[in-house]
C-alpha cells in the first residue's frame, strides 16, 4: 500500500499554499473573531498565540513527518512507524473525526456560500431583520440542505480530479485571491468609524480575563485553526516531496494561518464598533446576523461600497472553507482509496456521499431536529463540542507522545534534517517540547476542563 505509486506535490509553493489552505478555513475568519468576542478580546490573544507557537508547530511538524515518513493515508501511516501497536488507533481516530469535522464544518460553509449569493442579490438592504434572515434560512430544511450538497459538490470536483491537477492546482489559484480580498477588506475596515475601539479591544489585554476556560478555548482554537490532530496536514505531509523543509513549513503555515485570523479580527471589529449597538460577543452569529447589519448601516452613505465590502466577504469566507474542507476530504478519500483498494474517484463518491447526509442532520439540526439534544447540546454543538474540545487535544497530546517518547529518535532526526541535509538548531528544543511540555500542558489544561 504504502510504496503504491503515489502523487506528490510539484512544488515548494504548492505545499506551502496547500497545507495553509488546509489551516486557514471558516476557524479563523467566522470561529477565531467568535471565540475572541466572547473570551474577553486581546487577554485571549496572548494565550493563543502562545499555543500556536509552543504546542501548535511541533504537533504540526511531527504531523508532517509522520506522513511524509510513511508516505501513506494516516491510518496506515501509524501502522507502518508502530506495526502490531495500538497507536494505529490514533490514525483511525484521525480518519473519522475528519469524517465528522467535514460534515458539520459543509453546515456553515453552505451557509456563507448562501450569503454570498444574497449578498451578489444586494438582500442585505436596510430594514432587513438580520436575526430573522438568519433564523429563517437555517431553520429552512430544504435550503440548508440544498447548500450542504452544493458546498460538497465544489469540494467533490476538486479531489476527483487528485492532488496535483486538484488540490495544488486549486490552492495556487484560491489561496493568493484569498489574501488578496482580506488586505483589501483590511483597509476598508481601517477607514471606518469604529476602528479605533475595535482595536482596542482586540489588542490591550485585560488579564483578569485569563481563566482556565479561556485557556482551553485557546488551546483547542489553536488546533482547530492548525488543522492539527485530523490527520489534514499528516495525509499531505505524504505527497511533501524529500527536499520539503518540514519546520520551515510549519513555521510558515503557522505564521500565515495567524496572520489571517488577525485580519479577520482587524476587519470584523473595526466594523461590529461602527455601529453602536452591536456587541463582539454576539457568538457563532457574529459574521452572520452582526455583520450584514454593519453592511447597510456603516456603509449608509455609500451603498455600493457596503455591496462590494459585503460579496467580497462572503466570498473570502467561501474561498476559505473551501481549501479547508478539501483537506478534511483528502484525509478521508486517501483512507478509502489505500485501505481497500478502491479507486480514487470511488472513494470520493463513497465519502462525498456520506458526509452530505451526515451534513443534512446537522444543518437540520438548526431547525426540524432542534429540540433533539445529546448531553444538552444539538447535533451540531456536539459534534463541534467533541471534535474541537475533546479530539483535538487528545489527538494533539497522543501525537506528541508518539513523536517524543515512541518514535526512533534517530528517524525524527533524519526526517526533521532531510536525513541531515539541513542544519536544525532548535531539535532539541522541539523534542523538549513534544516529550514533557505538550503532553503535560495538554494533559493539565484538559483535565481540568473536564472534571470541572
Ligand atoms: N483549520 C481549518 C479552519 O481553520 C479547519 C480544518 C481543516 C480542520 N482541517 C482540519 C480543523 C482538521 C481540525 C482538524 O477552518
Amino acid at each position: 500500500m504504502a510504496n503504491m505509486e503515489r502523487a506528490n506535490f510539484g512544488s515548494k509553493l504548492g505545499v506551502i499554499l496547500a497545507s495553509a489552505g488546509s489551516a486557514v478555513g471558516l476557524g479563523n475568519i467566522w470561529r477565531f473573531p467568535c471565540e475572541v468576542g466572547q473570551n474577553g478580546g486581546a487577554a485571549f490573544l496572548l494565550v493563543y498565540l502562545a499555543c500556536i507557537v509552543f504546542l501548535g508547530v511541533p504537533v504540526m511538524v511531527s504531523e508532517f513527518l509522520i506522513g511524509r515518513h510513511s508516505r501513506a493515508n494516516t491510518a496506515t501511516a501509524y501502522s507502518i512507524l508502530a506495526p502490531h501497536t495500538k497507536w494505529s488507533f490514533v490514525g483511525l481516530m484521525g480518519v473519522v473525526s475528519a469524517f465528522l469535522i467535514l460534515s458539520y464544518y459543509t453546515v456553515v460553509a453552505g451557509w456563507t456560500l448562501e450569503y454570498t449569493v444574497a449578498a451578489i442579490g444586494d438582500q442585505f438592504t436596510a430594514g432587513t431583520d438580520f436575526t430573522a434572515f438568519f433564523n429563517n434560512f437555517v431553520a429552512n430544511p430544504w435550503k440548508a440542505s440544498l447548500y450542504v450538497v452544493l458546498f460538497m459538490l465544489l469540494t467533490h470536483i476538486v479531489i476527483v480530479r487528485g492532488v496535483t491537477d486538484g488540490i495544488e492546482r486549486f490552492s495556487k489559484v484560491m489561496m493568493p485571491m484569498l489574501l488578496f480580498i482580506i488586505c483589501v477588506l483590511v483597509i476598508c475596515a481601517f477607514s471606518m468609524p469604529g476602528s479605533a475601539e475595535g482595536l482596542t479591544f482586540l489588542l490591550k489585554p485585560d488579564f483578569s480575563k485569563i481563566t482556565p476556560k479561556v485557556v482551553l478555548s485557546a488551546m483547542g482554537q489553536a488546533f482547530f485553526s492548525l488543522s492539527l490532530g485530523m490527520g489534514c496536514l499528516c495525509t499531505y505531509a505524504s505527497y511533501f516531496g524529500k527536499d520539503t523543509n518540514l519546520m520551515k513549513t510549519a513555521g510558515s503555515v503557522a505564521a500565515i494561518d495567524t496572520m489571517v485570523a488577525f485580519m479577520a479580527g482587524f476587519i470584523i471589529f473595526p466594523a461590529v464598533y461602527s455601529v453602536p449597538g452591536l456587541s463582539p460577543d454576539a457568538g457563532p452569529g457574529l459574521v452572520f446576523v452582526t455583520l450584514p447589519n454593519v453592511f447597510n448601516i456603516a456603509f449608509q452613505g455609500a451603498p455600493v461600497l457596503g455591496y462590494v465590502f459585503s460579496v467580497m466577504f462572503y466570498l473570502l469566507l467561501v474561498l476559505a472553507a473551501l481549501t479547508s474542507t478539501i483537506s478534511l476530504h483528502e484525509v478521508v478519500t486517501a483512507y478509502v482509496h489505500e485501505r481497500f483498494g478502491l479507486s480514487r474517484k470511488v472513494g470520493a463518491n463513497i465519502v462525498t456521499l456520506s458526509c452530505m447526509a451526515l451534513g443534512i442532520v446537522c444543518a437540520l439540526s438548526f431547525g426540524v431536529l432542534k429540540d433533539f439534544t445529546l448531553f444538552h447540546m444539538t447535533i451540531f454543538d456536539l459534534f463541534d463540542y467533541v471534535s474541537a474540545k475533546f479530539l483535538m487535544p487528545l489527538a494533539g497530546m497522543l501525537i506528541s507522545i508518539f513523536t517524543g517518547w515512541y518514535l526512533d529518535r534517530k528517524l525524527v532526526q533524519s526526517e526533521v534534517t532531510n536525513e541531515g541535509r539541513l542544519r536544525v538548531p532548535l531539535f532539541r528544543f522541539y523534542i523538549f517540547l513534544l516529550k514533557y511540555f505538550a503532553p503535560l500542558a495538554i494533559g493539565i489544561i484538559f483535565v481540568n476542563e473536564l472534571f470541572k
